[in-house]
C-alpha cells in the first residue's frame, strides 16, 4: 500500500511522535509512505515531504529524532478550500494521480469532518489519529497533545500562584479548548486552582464571589480560577470585569495562555499515546479498516467511525467537577 500521512488543524504536541509511529509501522510492514505537508491544503497543492535523497517518500530515517519535538515536521494548516466540493475533488484527483491507497490524517474534529466527507468521494482507506489539545473527540479517553497542554497550564498556575500569594490576588487563567472544558478542568484540578469556569456548566458569578469571601474568611491568601475560552460568561478578561462589578473582595488579574499551550516537548504520556495510535492506525489499514479513528479507551486501542467522533459533545466527567468543588474549600 502507498499510505499518505498528514497533520491538519491546530497542531498538538505529540503529532511528530504519531507521524514517526505511522511511518515506522508502515515501513516495517513493507508499505510505502508519502508525507503530505500542511494537511488538506498540501493535498490540494501536491505539497509532499521530500526526503534527504530528494524523493517524495518518508523512510524510517525521515522520522529520526522527532519523538521529543513539539509542532509537526509535516506542518499543519486550516484549509477553507477543502470545505468546497471543488477543493475536495481536487484532493481526490491528486490522491489518484500519486497512487495513494490510504490516508492517516492526524488532527481534531475539523480534520475528521473533512475525512468523513473525503471517503464519500474516494475509494481509498482512511484511519485517523486524534491529535488536538482540546480532548473533545469521542472514541478515545485522551487525544494526543492534551496531556502536554495540561502540563503547560499547570506550570503557568504554579508561577501565577507565587505572585498571587505575594499580592493576595485572584488570577484568572484562560486556557484554550474551543467549546470543550476538558483542558480547563484538568488544568484546574492538577494545578490546585480554586475554581474552573467551563462551557459544560453554568458559571454563577454571585456564587463564585460568595465562595471566595468564605475562603478569604478561612485565611485563603490567593485564588486561581481557570477559565475555558469557550465559557458562556466570556474569557478571563470579561470575567474579571464581571467579578469586579459583582464586588469580588480579591483584586483580580487576567492571564491568557493562548498558543503557548500548543507548543513544547510532548509529555511521556502523549508520546506513548501517539506511538500506540500511529502504529495501530497503520496496522488497522493493513487489515482493511476504513472510515474510522484509532483511539485508546481503558488502555486498549479501539476504532470508532469517524462521524461518531464529532457527532456529540464529549461530556466532562461529572465526578471531576465534584472533585474540584471538594478540593476548593
Ligand atoms: O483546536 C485546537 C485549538 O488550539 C483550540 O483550543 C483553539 O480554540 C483553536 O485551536 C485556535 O485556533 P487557531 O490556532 O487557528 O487560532
Amino acid at each position: 500500500m502507498r499510505i499518505g500521512v498528514f497533520c491538519s488543524g491546530g497542531d498538538a504536541p505529540g503529532m511528530n511522535a504519531c507521524v514517526r509511529a505511522a511511518v515506522r509501522c508502515a515501513t516495517s510492514m513493507g508499505h510505502e509512505v508519502v508525507g503530505i505537508n500542511r494537511g488538506y491544503q498540501g493535498l490540494i497543492d501536491e505539497n509532499f515531504y521530500v526526503n534527504s535523497a530528494g524523493e517524495p517518500r518518508m523512510t524510517a530515517r525521515s522520522v529520526s529524532n522527532i519523538v521529543q519535538r513539539g509542532g509537526t515536521i509535516l506542518r499543519s494548516a486550516r484549509c477553507p478550500a477543502f470545505l468546497t466540493e471543488d477543493g475536495m475533488l481536487k484532493a481526490v484527483r491528486n490522491l489518484k494521480k500519486h497512487g495513494i491507497d490510504a490516508l492517516v490524517p492526524i488532527g481534531g474534529n475539523g480534520t475528521f469532518r473533512g475525512a468523513a466527507e473525503l471517503i464519500k468521494r474516494w475509494e481509498g482507506r482512511v484511519v485517523g489519529c486524534p491529535g488536538t489539545i482540546d480532548n473533545d473527540l469521542l472514541g478515545t479517553d485522551y487525544t494526543i497533545g492534551f496531556s502536554t497542554a495540561v502540563a503547560t497550564g499547570v506550570e503557568a498556575i504554579d508561577k501565577l500562584r507565587d505572585t498571587a500569594e505575594s499580592h493576595q490576588r485572584l488570577f484568572l487563567l484562560e486556557v484554550m479548548g474551543r467549546h470543550s472544558g476538558f483542558l480547563a478542568l484538568y488544568t484546574a484540578l492538577a494545578g490546585g486552582a480554586e475554581f474552573a469556569c467551563v462551557p459544560e456548566t453554568p458559571t454563577d458569578i454571585p456564587g463564585i464571589v460568595r465562595h471566595l469571601e468564605q475562603l478569604q474568611k478561612t485565611g485563603k491568601k490567593s485564588i486561581i480560577g481557570v477559565v475555558a475560552e469557550g465559557d458562556e460568561e466570556g474569557g478571563a478578561t470579561i470575567l474579571q470585569k464581571k467579578l469586579d462589578d459583582a464586588k469580588c473582595t480579591f483584586s483580580t488579574r487576567a492571564t491568557i495562555l493562548g498558543h503557548i499551550q500548543r507548543g513544547g516537548s510532548p509529555t511521556p504520556d502523549d508520546r506513548m499515546l501517539a506511538t500506540r495510535l500511529g502504529d495501530f492506525a497503520v496496522k488497522s489499514l493493513d487489515l482493511g479498516a476504513t472510515g474510522v479513528m484509532a483511539g485508546e479507551i481503558n488502555s486498549r486501542c479501539v476504532l470508532t467511525p469517524l462521524a461518531d467522533t464529532f457527532a456529540q459533545h464529549k461530556p466532562l466527567p461529572s465526578e471531576l467537577i465534584d472533585l474540584l468543588d471538594r478540593m476548593s474549600n
